[in-house]
């Protein structure tokens, strides 16, 4: 179903073009409302129980379950992407010689703990070629082999939205019984994710791109077998027990259940988990195959008027439906990002592309517009 524009529940001002979710998203105006009322609670911090340590972050975690289709217990409070990933580095099994699979242009975050990885254990890290015909999954599948341990993707690159089809290569990586380490940053959210389909041993997201939240709070769903895992730090909250404050100093070695072993510090953080909740309710609420159908109509637009232009993009059969890049190729202006900035047109250019990451705050006229301003702009 189309959702239309939801533009009212954001905060965009009319001559904002704003097709920039993947650099970070708007926040919902309800969002602000439960983070501003956040904050004013410490001030009073008498009203704060003990309780409440924990009831935010269940909620959290019970949202996050839902999005992707888990189990609440399978979920993980962590900071950050980069967070994840180490968590996911410091647990799964890899032997001298064998391959650490990644793909060409990748996010730092999911790179540079598998280059520290490869360097401690004598692994290879092996970096899959980004393919003349965006077909990522084909690429990957002809390198993942028995020497594989970890394959460490995203469900769609973070710079054009080109696919990689995680069902088929989850189902490839346990049939070799390599690890598999998804980084849904920029798909969850507004691209459909189903646990039980792809099979996950680590789905990590901050909140701050699709998911609608604040910077600085993110989830990461853990595979069962990881769940028994070691923590990259050891806090007192994630241990059995915690829930009683006076007798924290009787030390455990038994760990709350589940993936809750492996939430960061202060995971309880008061006002950034209310608003990611709500943020997550909302998205729940439209659903996100809906979000995906909505943002998508957008992006195929964006893609026939590219093409009428002479523009390259991403086929439609290649990318998720909330990403777009056109390829303006090496004429483009190295500013191009900052002159659509003086129109009030915001994109990121990345790579070679330029990328358009509309959300359901955008409109068609919204593509209109930045093609009518990429044509004053680049001629
Ligand atoms: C694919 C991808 N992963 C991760 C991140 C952010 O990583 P972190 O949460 O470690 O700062 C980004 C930010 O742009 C991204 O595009």
């Amino acid at each position: 179903m189309n959702l239309g524009s939801q533009r009212d529940l954001f905060e965009i001002p009319e001559d904002i073009v704003y097709l920039n979710c993947a650099y970070m998203s708007p926040q919902l105006r309800s969002a602000r409302e439960i983070g501003e009322r956040a904050v004013s609670r410490k001030s009073r911090p008498w009203e704060i129980t003990p309780d409440d340590f924990f009831e935010d972050a269940e909620e959290g975690r019970a949202l996050f379950a839902r999005l992707v289709g888990g189990e609440t217990d399978g979920v993980a409070i962590v900071p950050s992407v980069s967070y994840g990933i180490a968590v996911a580095a410091a647990n799964v099994p890899v032997g001298e010689g064998q391959k650490i699979l990644i793909l060409e242009d990748q996010f730092p975050s999911n790179v540079y703990p598998w280059r520290e990885l490869a360097a401690r254990s004598g692994a290879k890290l092996v970096t899959v070629a980004r393919p003349e015909d965006y077909d990522w999954t084909s690429a990957l599948m002809q390198q993942i082999d028995e020497s594989t341990a970890v394959v460490a993707v995203p469900n769609c690159h973070w710079t054009d939205g080109s696919l990689v089809d995680l069902a088929r290569v989850g189902e490839r990586a346990r049939e070799i019984g390599a690890a598999f380490v998804v980084d849904g940053i920029q798909s969850l959210g507004a691209y459909p994710f189903d646990v039980s389909e792809v099979g996950p041993d680590f789905l990590v997201a901050s909140s701050y791109k699709w998911l609608l939240g604040p910077y600085g709070a993110g989830f990461m769903y853990v595979g069962e077998k990881y769940r028994e895992g070691e923590p990259i730090e050891h806090n007192w909250i994630n241990r059995y027990g915690s829930e009683a404050f006076s007798q924290l100093v009787d030390y455990q070695d038994a760990f709350q259940p589940g993936a809750r072993r492996y939430d960061v510090g202060e995971r309880s953080n008061f006002v950034l988990l209310p608003m990611a909740a709500e943020a997550l309710r909302r998205i729940l609420d439209w659903g996100v195959d809906n979000v995906s159908e909505t943002i998508g109509a957008l992006t195929d637009l964006v893609e026939e008027r590219a093409t009428q232009r002479g523009i390259r993009t991403i086929p439609k059969e290649r990318r998720a439906r909330h990403m777009i890049g056109l390829m303006l190729g090496p004429d483009a202006p190295d500013d191009l990002a900052a002159r659509l900035t003086t129109h009030g047109v915001f994109v990121s250019v990345r790579g070679e592309s330029v990328r358009l990451s509309p959300h359901l705050y955008n409109t068609e006229e919204d593509v209109h517009r930045l093609f009518d301003v990429l044509e004053r702009v680049i001629g």
